[in-house]
């Protein structure tokens, strides 16, 4: 089952963004586009016959874009089904606590497995350990996999996972120390690792793009640092070609799928004859990521070519996956986005803007305000502003604003697009019923509601359930206090956070604009399945240890 942890900001790739990142990120298309859009309207508002629906100091409800028919209607009643369990075969997973060992804690031999007393193959040792350690920007994580070969492909049992602080990037002209900076998550890996076995344990390295913004030469010298030390300190198995690398963006998303869809029990060599795999969208603080496996009905129509295309062997299976990241729409970013139209908006309204302007911004709930800092792009720096909720924090004028945001209308070059642009095969045809699991801040935001309602908690989600959660928080505290006053963890977490129905009302455009869900359609979400949590790093060992694999000389 999905079980919580506690959240935290969602450190995100962004490779391939070259020298001219920062540029980008200060001018993305999408935005050349939202802002095109609102001086159109906005003058068309200003000019235009318009009939004021407008609330006197409010943020003016804009037209709406007939690209849409968004559907907020509540889904029609279906059986309890969300959050499914994973269907595997017990002997699987330690999803038997009290029987099966969850950790080295309680594991009676490091060296064997309760699973079976001989390997599947005699070329194959009945226990194969695994490292990976995520050298983000914040900090290194080790996670120390085992494994058994009690079946055709290697099945993982559990993981211990370390952390350490800073990361490499902040080592910046001292490869050595940056390097000795994980001696103690090895040392970790020292203590589980049976002696026996760690010849033929392999260690990997997958540092972010923290790393790759220190410059080339920089970013190399302390990778060869690292390759140095960890073999010349460490008996285990460092992976040749790519064992220490700076990971492609692409690369992240594609290994939380096969994360995903292995704990699901969907491409194991062991899964059901064409269990339909799980899409996996991800939601970060700046980029959002979509990973699936389109299925193309019609002979005549198949996968462009080109970088989002990705395949996949996996489970003796060959997979052809969709991947994307869109850059820039991060629910963080997203948030951004937002408060800078809203005080555009409102300057070419020529009402209050400007350094210390109190500036009424739909997207907060009504009676709720934040202190925001604006970059400002028309004369370079940033100043603060007030967002205030007033009476008009609306879901309906917020939805308005974040469709702008999601420049759903930008040029599509390859078509389909699903937004800003980006070529996707349509979820609609290619992905028709299949199971999408949402992770990150979209778990991460729909979590209190679960924990306070059982109402909630027990029916399937759709992607409605965004929306109908929106537009209730969007209406302010009389109606949080109406629907969850008992619940103090829940009121204590929208009083603390305006930005609640904003970020609501975003994952919902997402979702149904972007993607082009309907709101019918039923999602789940999560964080982790039976402890292990839902990241790239179980995939790329997967990938790894169902590699051919070279035992240390
Ligand atoms: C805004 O407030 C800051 C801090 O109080 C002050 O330094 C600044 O001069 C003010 N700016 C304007 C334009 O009033
Ligand atoms: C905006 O306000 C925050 C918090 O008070 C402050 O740290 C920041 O420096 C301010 N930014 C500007 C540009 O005034």
């Amino acid at each position: 089952m999905f079980s919580s942890r506690s959240s935290g900001t969602y450190e995100r790739l962004e490779t391939g963004q070259g020298p001219s990142r920062g540029t980008l990120m200060r001018f993305a298309p999408w935005k050349k586009f939202a802002l095109g859009a609102v001086v159109i309207i906005g003058l068309f508002y200003v000019l235009g016959p318009s009939k004021s629906r407008l609330i006197p100091g409010s943020v003016p409800s804009i037209g709406k874009p007939d690209t849409t028919n968004v559907d907020y209607s509540p889904p029609p009643p279906a059986p309890p089904a969300h959050v499914t369990a994973p269907v595997h075969d017990d002997d699987m997973l330690p999803s038997k606590p009290n029987k099966l060992p969850t950790g080295p804690e309680n594991d009676p031999d490091l060296s064997k497995t309760v699973h079976c007393t001989v390997p599947y193959k005699s070329s194959v040792p009945l226990v194969q350990y695994a490292l990976m350690i995520d050298a983000g920007s914040t900090g290194s994580r080790i996670h120390i996999y085992k494994f058994n070969n009690c079946g055709p492909s290697p099945m993982y049992e559990y993981e211990v996972f370390r952390m350490t602080k800073p990361g490499l990037s902040s080592y910046k002209g001292r490869p050595q120390e940056a390097a000795q900076s994980l001696d103690g998550l090895l040392d970790e890996a020292m203590k589980v690792v049976p002696e026996a076995l760690r010849s033929c344990t392999p260690v990997a390295v997958k540092a972010t793009a923290g790393l790759r913004l220190l410059g080339a030469a920089e970013s190399a010298a302390i990778l060869d640092a690292v390759t140095k030390r960890l073999h010349d300190k460490y008996p285990f198995s460092v992976q040749e070609p790519d064992g220490v690398v700076i990971m492609d963006g692409k690369d992240e998303g594609v290994y939380a799928w096969i994360t995903v869809n292995y704990l699901m029990n969907t491409i194991r060599s062991d899964s059901p004859a064409r269990a339909p795999t799980y899409a996996v969208l991800d939601l970060g603080g700046a980029s959002t990521q979509v990973v699936f496996e389109p299925v193309f009905e019609k002979s005549d129509s198949k996968m462009e070519d080109g970088e989002h295309k990705y395949e996949l062997a996996f489970g003796g299976k060959k997979h052809v996956l969709y991947q994307h990241s869109y850059l820039g729409y991060g629910l963080m970013r997203a948030r951004q986005s937002v408060h800078r139209l809203v005080e555009f908006m409102g300057s070419l309204r020529g009402s209050a803007s400007g350094a210390n302007a109190t500036v009424v911004n739909p997207c907060l709930a009504q009676g709720t305000s934040r202190l925001v800092e604006i970059e400002d792009e028309r004369l370079g720096g940033k100043f603060n502003v007030t967002m205030v909720g007033q009476d008009v924090g609306s879901f309906e004028s917020c939805n308005r604003i974040v469709e702008l945001v999601m420049a759903k209308d930008a040029i599509c070059e390859t078509k389909p697009c699903s937004f800003n642009g980006v070529y996707q095969p349509s979820l609609l045809e290619t992905f028709p019923s299949g199971k999408l699991l949402l992770l990150s801040y979209f778990y991460d935001r729909l979590q209190p509601f679960l924990a306070a309602s059982k109402t909630l908690a027990s029916a399937p989600l759709h992607v409605s359930t965004f929306g109908t959660l929106a537009e209730q928080v969007c209406r302010g505290k009389s109606t949080w206090t109406e629907l969850w006053g008992g619940d103090a963890a829940l009121m204590e977490e929208l009083e603390g956070r305006p930005e609640w129905c904003l970020d609501l009302t975003f994952m919902h455009a997402l979702l149904r604009l972007g993607y082009e869900l309907g709101g019918e359609r039923e999602v789940e979400v999560g964080k982790q399945i039976e402890g292990t949590e839902l990241g790239w790093c179980l995939g790329a060992t997967l990938a790894m240890v169902g590699a051919d694999l070279k035992c240390r000389a």
